[in-house]
């Protein structure tokens, strides 16, 4: 009898070694009641790493029970063979607390859709949203004058600028909440490719997309991937504060606004859009110790010191404007002293922008707006290369709440702008 027991645990255990399907629980009581199994069940127990999974999602290495437990998807196995790589997949109405959630569509979502991410750990300080495929309506086109507004604010009828909702987000909308802070700017249309940094909460963070049941105002085939990684508060390449995006890995990279598209896209409405570009393009080394992180940053910054930006080509830089045109001045990012000026507030800022060749020599003004002459430095030119050494580098857009009739005109694109870090002299 005694030998029957053992011989049953043994062939559960051999099926488990086969298909994994025995919970570390089980193997844990297996090798308490039986010694000899001690040393196998050591085996068994692997780190809970990310792995690739063979649905081509980044997925966690956990037990089949686990799992299954946790409400997500086996994809292959993972810790030679001990472990399944489980993906997790969140739709409309879900909660989860995973690292590596993917915020998917099914192609059917009308109306509101969100989710909640909650901290897959007390120690969680960030998230970064990976936009594989984002595709919604984008803003509104319209060229029809709807009110009026004197700076920047509507106001009565008879003073002020004509003005239009044009690049407003109003059939579909994308927006993430941060509990203790300033949210990411609320965006819509194509967006595939780009990333968003948010400040995790305790309390969750919810990502919602609404979606317009106005059939006639949807022009998108829409569907969304978004992959959510959850970042610890000791993880040595947190953005910086403030960051909305965050560039790093390379000495060059290309940011754009958003519903840029490959330049086919309109910018948006009421963007606050903070991008930042990390000073070195070595990957912190991991095994550094985290109290010698700053040491090893400013180490860094010694070796890369500077930050330039341009246009590939002059209509790569369409913010604002009547005519076609560059500025950079103390008008850009305002609506001059009478309140009426059209062509200003939809701008970029680079913190003490300078002239390239001289570029110890900083920009009178480091707003930048206009459109189809690129980037601008003091007495025109077009598509001049503008540097910057104030760390932490970036680049932020702001745009207000509606385009005057002239611009709505012209479906200004919003701008793609190349980088490029160097310098050893500082
Ligand atoms: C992997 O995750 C499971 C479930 O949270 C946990 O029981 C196990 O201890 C983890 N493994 C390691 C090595 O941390
Ligand atoms: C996942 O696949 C990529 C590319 O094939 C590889 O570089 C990476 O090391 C893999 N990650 C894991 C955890 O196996
Ligand atoms: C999986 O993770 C790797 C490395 O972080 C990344 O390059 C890849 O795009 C991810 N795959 C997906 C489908 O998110
Ligand atoms: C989440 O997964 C990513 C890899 O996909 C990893 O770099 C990161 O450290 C993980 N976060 C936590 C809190 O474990």
């Amino acid at each position: 009898m005694i030998a029957l027991k053992a011989l049953i645990r043994i062939v559960s255990f051999l099926h488990f070694l086969s298909s994994g399907t025995l919970s570390v629980e089980s193997a844990k009581e297996l090798g308490q009641r039986n010694p000899r199994f001690l040393s196998l069940f050591q085996v068994v127990q692997f780190p809970n790493d990310s792995c690739n999974g063979s649905n081509g999602k980044n997925g966690t290495c956990y037990t089949s029970a686990e799992c299954e437990s946790r409400v997500g998807t086996s994809s292959g196995s993972c810790a030679s063979g001990y472990g399944i790589c489980c993906t997790f997949t969140a739709r409309c109405g879900a909660t989860r607390s995973e690292n590596c959630t993917y915020f998917e569509s099914n192609g059917g979502e009308v109306g509101s859709c969100s989710v909640n991410i909650c901290p897959c750990s007390d120690n969680i300080c960030q998230l970064r949203l990976d936009f594989n495929s984002f595709v919604i309506t984008g803003p509104s086109t319209s060229t029809v004058s709807t009110s009026k507004t004197l700076n920047g604010q509507q106001v009565g009828s008879t003073v002020g600028v004509a003005s239009t909702q044009a690049t407003q987000c109003l059939t579909d909308s994308f927006s993430v909440t941060n509990p203790n802070g300033v949210s990411p700017s609320v965006i819509c249309g194509t967006n595939t490719g780009e990333h968003l940094y948010v400040d995790a909460h305790p309390k969750c963070n919810q990502l919602t997309f609404q979606l317009s049941t106005l059939t006639g105002q949807i022009t998108a085939s829409r569907s969304w991937s978004i992959k959510i990684t959850q970042l610890s508060c000791d993880f040595v390449n947190l953005a910086p504060d403030g960051c909305d995006q965050y560039f790093f890995g390379s000495t060059t990279g290309v940011v754009r606004t958003f519903n840029y598209n490959g330049g086919s896209g309109y910018h948006l409405a009421n963007q606050d859009q903070n991008i930042c570009v990390r000073l070195c393009f070595q990957i912190p080394i991991q095994s550094v110790l985290s109290d010698l992180t700053s040491i090893f940053y400013s180490r860094q910054e010694r070796t890369t010191c500077r930050i330039c930006w341009s246009a590939t080509n002059d209509i790569d830089f369409m913010l604002s404007g009547g005519a076609a045109g560059g500025v950079t001045s103390v008008a850009c990012c305002g609506y001059g002293s009478k309140g009426t000026k059209t062509a200003g507030f939809d701008c970029v800022m680079i913190p003490s922008a300078s002239k390239m060749a001289v570029s110890k020599v900083i920009l009178p003004a480091a707003a930048f707006c206009g459109r189809s002459k690129g980037l601008v430095s003091v007495g025109g030119g077009n598509s001049a290369t503008v540097c910057s050494r104030k760390t932490p580098f970036n680049l932020r857009f702001l745009s207000d709440g509606f385009e005057f009739v002239n611009e709505a005109a012209i479906t200004d694109r919003g701008f793609q702008l190349n980088y490029i870090l160097s310098g050893t002299n500082c």
